[in-house]
C-alpha cells in the first residue's frame, strides 16, 4: 500500500490492471480534458500501462497509485517527478462515479502532506487546462495556490487549449505554516 486516507487506499497497479485503466479511459467524459476522446484498448494496454510501470521502475516512491475505496476502484492519483528532484508534479482521474465525494480534495491533500513529511520534497506542483473547472477546485481545496497561465503548442488542440494551461503550486513553508488545516 502507497499510503491510505479516510475513505482510500492507494497502491501500486500491476501487470494484470489494464481493464481497470480501460474502465477509467474509454469515458470521453473523463479524457474531456485529456485526449478528447476515449482511449482504445490496445494503447491501454501497449502505451499507458506500461508508462505507469516504467515509473515506478525509475522513480521507486513516485509514480501513479490505483485508487479504490470500500467498493473497489475510483480512479488513480499521480505523484510524478519533474526535472528538478526537490519537485513533484500531483494530478488525479477519477471514473465519473466517484466524482462529487470529494475523493480527488481528499487523495491530493494526502499526496501534498507524503510529499513534504515523507518523501522530503520541498515544492508540488499541478497543472491543468485552465478550462477545467473541476480540476482547478481540487487544486485550490488542496491547498495549492495559482502561480500563471502559460501556452503550449499542440498539433492537434483540444477545444479551450486558446485560454491555455494553469499552474499550481505550494511550497514546504507555505503548506507548514498551515495551508493544509
Ligand atoms: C478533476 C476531478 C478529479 C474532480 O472531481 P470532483 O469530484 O469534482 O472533486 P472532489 O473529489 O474534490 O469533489 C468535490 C465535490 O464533491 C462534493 N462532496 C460530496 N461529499 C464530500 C465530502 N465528504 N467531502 C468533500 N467534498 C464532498 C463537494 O461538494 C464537491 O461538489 P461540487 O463539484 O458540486 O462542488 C474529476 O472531475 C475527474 O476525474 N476528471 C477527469 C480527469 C481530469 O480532468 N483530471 C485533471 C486533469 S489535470
Amino acid at each position: 500500500m502507497y499510503l491510505t486516507t479516510e475513505r482510500l487506499r492507494l497502491g501500486r497497479f500491476g501487470p494484470d490492471d489494464g481493464a481497470l485503466l480501460l474502465e477509467l479511459e474509454s469515458d470521453p467524459e473523463v479524457m474531456r480534458f485529456l485526449t478528447g476522446r476515449a482511449t482504445p484498448r490496445d494503447e491501454v494496454e501497449s502505451v499507458v500501462l506500461p508508462e505507469i510501470l516504467a515509473v515506478y521502475a525509475g522513480h521507486p516512491r513516485l509514480g501513479t497509485f490505483k485508487a479504490e475505496d470500500a467498493d473497489g476502484f475510483v480512479g488513480w492519483f499521480g505523484i510524478q517527478p519533474t526535472a528538478d528532484p526537490r519537485t513533484v508534479d500531483v494530478g488525479y482521474r477519477l471514473k465519473r462515479s466517484a466524482w462529487g465525494k470529494g475523493y480527488a480534495t481528499e487523495g491530493t491533500r494526502a499526496l501534498i502532506a507524503h510529499a513534504f513529511t515523507v518523501l522530503g520534497m520541498e515544492r508540488v506542483e499541478a497543472d491543468t487546462m485552465a478550462v477545467n473547472h473541476r480540476s482547478r477546485a481540487v487544486m485550490r481545496r488542496s491547498g495549492l495556490r495559482f502561480e500563471k497561465v502559460y501556452h503550449e503548442h499542440f498539433d492537434d488542440p483540444l477545444p479551450g487549449t486558446e485560454f491555455g494551461e494553469v499552474l499550481y503550486a505550494v511550497d514546504r513553508a507555505t503548506w507548514e505554516a498551515g495551508s493544509h488545516e
